[in-house]
């Protein structure tokens, strides 16, 4: 049986990935909570996703820019006059829709009736203002995007960190759009997290750059488990390019609503550090010492939303099988993104004692486990299938005398006998 949205969104609250945000007032549409199990799983991802970029084979420097920005940024970034989509109201019942998600040929598909309000542009930034006296306050926006915290700080990060082009600016941090219709849960949001990495380089190498980044993109995927079956790269037509992009390629994932974007890889060339130059009055030019000329770095931009990466990697870890007769869900997420990597069960309560050492060792030696001595055996294999724990150490009445406990393996279900004194080794090897 194929995964759907419902099992998705279920499981996430059933076991404290996500929550619906303010839920007891309602919710708030487009945001979310997140829970215990979710936090852990998103350190793993943002952890090696820093590492990935870090570790490209070339200098990257890590940044967190402020989330909100002046009026005139923003005005600079294209994003006040370009950052909107089509948006559109049936006169009958006063749905809102985006324009270019819907067929308007045809009648709502709400109330069944065709009566279109004309398509409008809605901006899609969160405005507000600052400071309090009346008359004296000044616009700002909640970042869209975390990119432009770069850009403005380019010369910063270029000056302070000694670099040389060409190099790259990372951040993990939030953004903000009123999305017209948040929908698909994690996938369309009104605040989520970005993973961008901007690659500041020589005009000349910037084709190349692209290309190169686009493997290294596919190798990130990888390593943390996805299906690359489900992931394709899809260059953009000239006609959907953003109004900074100069080619863009997205890499898509199938999900179960169709092939949708996962991150976008784009050649901003000089676009935003040639309108920041210009209206802030800030020369962002490099001086080329071989050839004693200035020039404008060109912009390789790799952009990953976190959380539309977390619900990529449950669609793609859920499975439903029968096991011994009995149904079980299962994540099958890569142990090195599994937000807790094992749990030690005593057999029967009374052996909670004698396994407790067991569980000590895992954490001294820095894993995170966890360790759960209620209920019936098969019911905690269930619990921590659901989670994605990738091994069960079980603690019985043998382990007293021969000092080992059964390994049991999330995935294969197999189990085997390993010497207590082995399980930080068991598990290095599970990691590696
Ligand atoms: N700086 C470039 C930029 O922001 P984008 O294609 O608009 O480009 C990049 O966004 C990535 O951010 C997307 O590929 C997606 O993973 C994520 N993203 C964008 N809008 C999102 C939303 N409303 N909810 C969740 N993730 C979103």
């Amino acid at each position: 049986m194929s995964v759907t949205l419902e099992n998705i969104v279920s499981l996430c609250k059933r076991r404290g990935f996500i929550y619906p945000s303010a839920e007891i007032y309602g919710g708030l549409n487009g945001v979310y909570d997140t829970g215990h199990f979710g936090v852990l799983m998103k350190e793993n991802i943002r952890a090696i996703w820093k590492k990935s970029v870090a570790l490209a084979g070339y200098q990257t420097i890590y940044m967190e820019g402020s989330l909100l920005g002046p009026e005139t940024l923003w005005q600079a970034s294209g994003h006040v006059s370009n950052f909107h989509d089509p948006m559109i109201d049936c006169l009958h019942c006063k749905k809102r829709y985006r324009a270019d998600d819907i067929n308007i040929e045809k009648p709502c598909i709400h109330c069944g009736n065709k009566h279109w309000t004309d398509v409008r542009q809605f901006n899609l930034m969160f405005k507000t203002e600052l400071g309090a006296a009346q008359g004296n306050t000044s616009l700002a926006y909640l970042r869209p995007e975390t990119a432009q915290a770069i850009f403005v700080n380019f010369k910063n990060v270029y000056s302070s960190n000694r670099v040389k082009i060409p190099f790259g600016i990372a951040q993990v941090g939030k953004a903000f759009r009123n999305e017209i219709t948040p929908k698909q849960f994690l996938f369309r949001m009104r605040e989520f997290e970005q993973m961008e990495v901007e690659w500041f380089c020589h005009p000349n190498e910037s084709i190349d750059f692209f290309e190169q980044w686009c493997q290294k993109r596919k190798l990130f995927y990888e390593y943390i488990g996805l299906n690359l079956n489900k992931i394709r790269f899809r260059p953009h037509a000239k006609d959907e390019l953003s109004h900074y992009s100069k080619q863009t390629t997205d890499i898509e994932y199938e999900f179960p609503f169709g092939w949708k974007e996962l991150e976008g890889i784009a050649h901003r060339g000089d676009f935003d550090l040639t309108q920041h130059s210009k209206n802030a009055g800030k020369d962002l030019s490099i001086f080329d010492e071989e050839t004693k000329s200035a020039f404008m770095p060109h912009v390789v931009e790799c952009s990953v939303g976190l959380d539309r990466l977390f619900l990529t990697l449950l669609f793609d870890a859920y499975h439903t099988e029968t096991v011994e007769g009995e149904d079980r869900i299962v994540l099958k997420l890569h142990p090195r993104i599994a937000p807790v990597k094992a749990v030690v069960l005593p057999l029967v309560k009374k052996l909670t004692d004698n396994a407790m050492p067991v569980f000590n060792q895992l954490e001294q030696k820095g894993f995170h486990v966890l360790f759960d001595d209620s209920g019936s055996i098969g019911k905690r294999y269930r619990r921590y299938d659901e989670i994605g724990v990738p091994v069960c150490f079980t603690f019985d009445f043998n382990s007293i005398d021969d000092h080992c406990v059964t390994a049991r393996n999330r995935d294969t279900l197999q189990q085997e006998r390993i010497s207590i004194n082995s399980v930080g080794e068991y598990m290095l090897k599970l990691l590696l």
